[in-house]
């Protein structure tokens, strides 16, 4: 199987490299060329349809894996067209090429598709209403895929992080470092997830869709770990693992505060917990451990620090 993995500087992206290569014949890009980058790295902006097509035409994929995105979310308010460039356009070129050539295309998606106005978990069949321009041109990225009716999945999960990176995790402990005391946002709610939890589940995926009996199963699913909570929660999580494993020496001064005392240009959801249970059912994915995973992600910190 050939694949092309997009996006691969970015925290999904790097958890899959690995991955994805033990699973068939790999070529990763992305517009950036780390230091650690093989040589099936191709650098290369894909915003416009020449650059993609052109590397889709190269390479012909069996399998397109999308992690290339624009994820700054306040940014995106300022500038719309680059965000619906990269997070809608550009879907709809590979899912249409998909089609086209008969390759699959596995793509991720956010919460932040819905208005955050429920109190339930959200199903994939709850209908979005994204309150900020990120959210809407990751839907509208969905929307493509799906007209398309190439073979797909979409992933959508919530509140990312890994150790490396731009993310809660790296923030929380950077400003830790250079203050006393934070005041934390207590008011948002949603599930924090390691970007390694969602490259496996991305991996049991393919390997479903590679038997008989699942090579149809296709659409939106919902993926992220098993706990929800605040900012103010995940945040208070943080400073007690880092400090229990020595990362940092002590935690700063905690204060739970509303939204309102942090203007953002972007509206997040107050609620973005996902139901997980389809992609359960589907692909026999169940969530998996946060405090595991954040465990996880502090130890690679401590071991950075260390080298
Ligand atoms: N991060 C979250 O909290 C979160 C939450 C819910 C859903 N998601 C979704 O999960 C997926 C993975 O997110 P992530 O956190 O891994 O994102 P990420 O770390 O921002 O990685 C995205 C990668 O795509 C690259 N990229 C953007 N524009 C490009 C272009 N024109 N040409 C080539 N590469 C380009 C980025 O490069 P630059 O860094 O140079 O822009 C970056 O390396 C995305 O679909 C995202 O929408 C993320």
């Amino acid at each position: 199987m050939k694949i092309l993995l997009t996006g691969a500087a970015g925290q999904l992206g790097r958890e899959l490299i690995p991955l994805l290569g033990a699973r068939g014949q790999l070529v990763v890009t992305d517009r950036i060329t780390p230091n650690t980058a093989g040589e099936n790295w191709v650098e290369m902006d894909i915003s416009s349809g020449e650059s993609t097509e052109g590397l889709l035409r190269h390479f012909d994929p069996d399998l397109i894996v999308n992690a290339a995105a624009y994820t700054a979310v306040d940014a995106a308010e300022a500038e719309p067209e680059t965000a619906f460039e990269i997070n809608a356009k550009l879907p709809d070129r590979m899912a249409r090429w998909a089609k086209q050539h008969d390759a699959r295309l596995l793509h991720y998606s956010t919460d932040y598709v819905f208005d955050g106005k429920s109190a339930e978990p959200y199903r994939e069949t709850d209908a979005p209403d994204p309150q900020s321009v990120y959210g809407q041109s990751k839907l509208a990225g969905e929307l493509a895929i799906k007209a398309s009716g190439c073979s797909h999945a979409v992933l959508r999960t919530s509140w990312v992080y890994s150790s490396h990176g731009k993310n809660f995790v790296l923030s929380m402990l950077d400003l830790a470092r250079k203050n006393p005391a934070l005041k934390i946002v207590d008011d948002q709610r949603g599930c924090p997830t390691w970007a390694g939890n969602l490259a496996l589940a991305s991996c049991k995926v393919i390997a479903k869709w590679q038997q008989r009996d699942f090579a149809n199963l296709k659409g939106v699913f919902h993926y992220c770990d098993d706990r929800s909570l605040s900012w103010y929660e995940f945040a208070r999580l943080i400073f007690g693992f880092a400090v229990k494993s020595g990362l940092i020496e002590s935690g700063p001064d905690l204060t739970a505060v509303p939204s309102e005392e942090f203007p953002q240009a972007a509206q997040r959801p107050n609620w973005s917990v996902l139901d997980t249970h389809r992609i359960g059912a589907g692909f026999g994915i169940k969530p998996a451990s946060f405090n595991q995973s954040l465990q996880v992600v502090i130890d690679e910190l401590v071991k950075k620090d260390r080298s």
